[in-house]
C-alpha cells in the first residue's frame, strides 16, 4: 500500500481533474440521503505514454464491450458512474457503431421537400435505445467521466473510491477496464518526441502498484468489489482468479479467456467457482453475456447489503 500512495505523489492529477471530482461529489451526494445503490463501473483500456508530450503510447485490446453493456443493464436497481476511456464505447450509443450511421438514415420527399428519416425495419430498436437512454439521463440516473492514460484512471479511480465510501455497502465498484500493468514513470520520460535517428528504441518500464489493495482495505472498505482477470491461458485462470481474491480479500473475481470473453465468464468466491455461458438459443435471440453476469451480481450485491 505504501507503493500506492509513493505512485500517486509523484504522478500530477490529470488536466480537469478538479471538474470531475466536483461532478462525482454532487452525483454521490443525491444518493447519500436514498437508499439506491451505486456503481462505479470502469471500463476501456488505459494508455501509457512514452514521451511528456506525447505522440506515441501503448496501448490495449479493449474498446469498453463489457463496461458500456453492463452500465445497461445495472440500472434495474442501481444508478451508475461510468468511468470510461476516452472514445470508448459507451451505454446505448455502442448500438450505433459511427461506421453504420449513414447506412440507417433514408431521404425521403414530401411536399415539404426532402427529410432525413431512419429506416423503417431500424427505428423500433432506435427509438427503444433513445427513449431507455433520455429517461436514465432525465432522471440523473448516469454520470460518465473519462481517462485516456494510465495514471488519469488511476487518480479518477482512489477519487471516486473515497468519495464512494460515503455510501457504506450500498457502494459496487465493477472494475472491468483493462489497466496497464506497466508504465513509464515520468523522471524517466523523455519529454520530448523520440527521434528515430538516434536508432532503435529500448524500452524500459516499471511496475504499476496493484491499486486493489488500498481500494478494497482503504479507500472504499465496505463496498461491494468484483475485479476482474484476463488472461490468454485457460489453464492459468481460475488459480489467479483465487490468488486474487485470496490477497486481496474482496467479494468476486470475474475470470475471462481474451478469445471467449463474449460467450463465457467464470464467477470465483470464497465457496464457488461458477462458469455463466451464453447457451446456442441465447446466442440466436442476440442475448448478451453481460445480462446474466449482471443479473447475478444485482442479486449478489442485494444480499450484500442484507448481511
Ligand atoms: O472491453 P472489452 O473488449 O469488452 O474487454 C473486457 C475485458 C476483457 C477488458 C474485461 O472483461 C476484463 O477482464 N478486465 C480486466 C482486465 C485486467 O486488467 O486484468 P488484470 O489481470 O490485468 O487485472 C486484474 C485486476 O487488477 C483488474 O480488476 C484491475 O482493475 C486490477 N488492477 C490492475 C492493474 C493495477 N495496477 N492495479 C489493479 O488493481
Amino acid at each position: 500500500m505504501a507503493e500506492a500512495a509513493k505512485f500517486f505523489e509523484e504522478t500530477a492529477e490529470p488536466a480537469n481533474f478538479n471538474e470531475n471530482k466536483t461532478q462525482i461529489e454532487r452525483f454521490i451526494a443525491k444518493h447519500n440521503e436514498g437508499c439506491t445503490p451505486v456503481v462505479l463501473i470502469t471500463s476501456g483500456g488505459t494508455t501509457v505514454p512514452l514521451e511528456g508530450n506525447t505522440v506515441r503510447f501503448i496501448d490495449n485490446f479493449s474498446i469498453g464491450t463489457r463496461g458500456s453493456a453492463s452500465a445497461e443493464y445495472f440500472w434495474t436497481r442501481h444508478d451508475v458512474l461510468f468511468l470510461h476511456r476516452h472514445r470508448s464505447l459507451q451505454p446505448y450509443t455502442r448500438h450505433l457503431p459511427q461506421s453504420q450511421l449513414l447506412d440507417i438514415l433514408e431521404v425521403k420527399n414530401d411536399d415539404e421537400g426532402q427529410k432525413l428519416c431512419v429506416k423503417n425495419e431500424k427505428t423500433a430498436k432506435l427509438l427503444d435505445i433513445i427513449h431507455k437512454y433520455q429517461s436514465v439521463q432525465k432522471e440523473g440516473r448516469l454520470l460518465m467521466v473519462e481517462f485516456t492514460s494510465l495514471v488519469d484512471y488511476l487518480h479518477l479511480l482512489r477519487a471516486s473510491s473515497l468519495i464512494m465510501s460515503s455510501l457504506g455497502k450500498n457502494a459496487f465498484l465493477y472494475l472491468a477496464a483493462a489497466v496497464s500493468d506497466f508504465y513509464i514513470p515520468k523522471n524517466k520520460m523523455p519529454q520530448h518526441k523520440i527521434q528515430s535517428s538516434n536508432g532503435p528504441l529500448q524500452l524500459s518500464l516499471e511496475l504499476v502498484p496493484k491499486m486493489l489493495e488500498a481500494l478494497v482495505k482503504n479507500w472504499v472498505s465496505s463496498a461491494y468489489v468484483v475485479s476482474f482477470k484476463l488472461e490468454t491461458d485457460p489453464n492459468l485462470l481460475i488459480v489467479k482468479a483465487q490468488q486474487s481474491l485470496e490477497k486481496y480479500e474482496h467479494q468476486l473475481v470475474i475470470g475471462n479467456i481474451l478469445d471467449t470473453r463474449k460467450f463465457e465468464v467464470v464467477f470465483v468466491t470464497n465457496s464457488e467457482t461458477d462458469w455463466i455461458k451464453l447457451e446456442e438459443n441465447d446466442l440466436q435471440n442476440g442475448i448478451e453475456i453481460e445480462s446474466k453476469i449482471v443479473k447475478s451480481l444485482v442479486e449478489r450485491h442485494r444480499q450484500f447489503c442484507c448481511e
